[in-house]
Parts: structure tokens; sequence; C-alpha cells
């Protein structure tokens, strides 16, 4: 399949079945900076939900940049993966102080903020700023190995940075505002990978396919387990044996310690002589 039959069968397709989801009707770089931190290791759907509370509460960068910790983890749960919401609010902070509240620009200068990597500098400069450099997630990465790389094991991002970066619609669009913006085409190859080829085990033929482990039982569940816990308390509080009771209670097959220590030392809590706090 050549480039421009592949991009007028994602196009296509796109006309008729693009998603409207909320973070795609803004240009605000913190509305969209505060989906894609979402998005990273979060299902659309539950995202979602969750999206028009977090802008709620937290409407601005300089809101979220200030904002108590204990508010953002309440505001937060349900999302998982805890640590991304401190990184988030860390990385407004930076903003706000280093760079006057603008966000720069360049995708290089984004990857130096917390929890902003590869993928996320380059959707964020994309999605806000309409830069035209390609980029992979799961979803876009599937849809290149299904058309390109048809049967090929071990297929690395740099191979298939090869072809998208030869797509020129968003180049075009680039030299001469014509054709489809690179926003609009990105969008078309997430909905394309998460719509139709969703149930294949195509990301499988990727060098950098990591599969992803179960919640239920595993280490990070009971971490989970642990914020919800004290997000319930009325002073967000309690003492080690309380938390040792509630986890052996769970199943827990971790050692509290061990739970305790990780949530310390990623920022999450708080340890004041026998007793954990956020
Ligand atoms: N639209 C913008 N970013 C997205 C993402 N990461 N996943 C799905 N749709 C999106």
């Amino acid at each position: 399949m050549t480039i421009a039959e592949f991009e007028k069968k994602i196009l296509s397709w796109y006309r008729k079945n693009r998603r409207d989801l909320p973070w795609r009707n803004t240009k605000d770089p913190y509305k969209i900076l505060v989906s894609e931190v979402m998005l990273q290791q979060t299902q659309v759907s539950r995202v979602l939900t969750k999206y028009p509370e977090f802008l709620q509460a937290f409407p601005t960068l300089k809101a979220l940049a200030k904002a108590p910790q204990r508010k953002l983890l309440k505001v937060w749960s349900g999302l998982g993966y805890w640590r991304r919401a401190l990184f988030l609010q860390r990385a407004c902070a930076i903003i706000l102080k280093q760079h006057k509240g603008i966000f720069p620009k360049d995708p290089k200068l984004l990857e130096r903020l917390p929890g902003i990597g590869r993928y996320t500098a380059r959707a964020l400069s994309c999605f806000a700023f309409d830069t035209t450099g390609a980029f992979l997630d799961t979803n876009i990465r599937r849809v290149y190995i299904h058309f390109f790389f048809p049967k090929r094991k071990n297929v690395s991002d740099k191979q298939i940075l090869q072809v998208a970066q030869k797509a020129p619609y968003p180049v075009w669009y680039g030299r001469t505002k014509q054709g489809i913006s690179p926003r609009e085409w990105h969008y078309a190859l997430f909905d394309y990978g998460a719509l139709v080829l969703k149930d294949k085990k195509i990301n499988r033929q990727s060098k950098h396919y990591a599969k992803q482990k179960k919640f239920a039982g595993s280490f990070r569940s009971f971490r989970t387990k642990i914020m919800r816990f004290l997000l319930e308390q009325p002073d967000q509080k309690a003492a080690l044996r309380k938390l040792e009771t509630m986890l052996k209670k769970s199943g827990s097959p971790y050692s509290s310690k061990k739970l305790l220590s990780s949530l310390q030392k990623d920022g999450l809590i708080k340890k004041k002589g026998n007793s954990y706090s956020l």
C-alpha cells in the first residue's frame, strides 16, 4: 500500500467515524496536557468521566500548581497511577515559575518537565500548537504496523517513524495550511487504531511491546487501597496498625512496610511517628 492510499483509507473512514472527545475541542495547552496525562495509562471511557470534574476543580494551570496535594489526590482518585497527578502538578508549577505560565512549544523543552515523555511532549505540541512532527502511541503504532509491517516481528519505533514522517497531509498543512491539520490526522490514527484494530494482537509485533500486568491482586492495587483508605479518613490520617489490619483483611500478600514506603518514596504519603497521612 502506498502512503497516499493509506491516507485516503484512514481519512475516508475518519470522516464518518470520528470520536468527538472533549479535549479535542480546545487549544488550551493546560487542558490538553491534563487529558494526555490522564490518557497515558487510563482508558478513554474512564477519562471521559473524570476530565470535566478535574477541570472544574482546577480550571487553570495556576489553580492546579497551587492546589493542596490532598485535594488533588481526592479528585484524581479513580484514575490510578497516582504519581502522574503529582508529576502533572509539578510540571504546572515549573511552567508557572520558570516559563511565566506560558507553555513551551518545543517538544524538547516540554520533555524536560516531570511526567512528560517523548509521546506526551509531541502530542501536546501538535494538539496545542499545530506542530507537524509525527509521534506514536499504542493506537497509532498499531495502525502503522497493520498497514506497513504485516506479519513482521520486532518492528521498532524508528522503522515506524520513517513511514509516519512521510505522511504528506500534515506536512502539506505545515507548508500551505491546506489539507488536514496534523492534529486531525493524529486523531484519525488514534480512532482507527482504537476502534477498527482494537481486538487484534498487532502490538505484539512491536519491539517495544510491554504486556500490561493484571491490576487485581497486584502491588499497585494494594497501593491504591491504602490511598483510598487514607482519603476516606476524616483527617486523611491512619495509624500503622490500622493500615496493617485493613491490608490483611483485604488479602494483601505484600509487606505493609514495603507498600507504605513505596508510597512515601513517591511523595504520595507522609510518615509521622507511627502514623501515615496524605
Ligand atoms: N485524543 C487526543 N489524545 C488522545 C489520546 N491519547 N487517546 C485518544 N484520543 C485522543
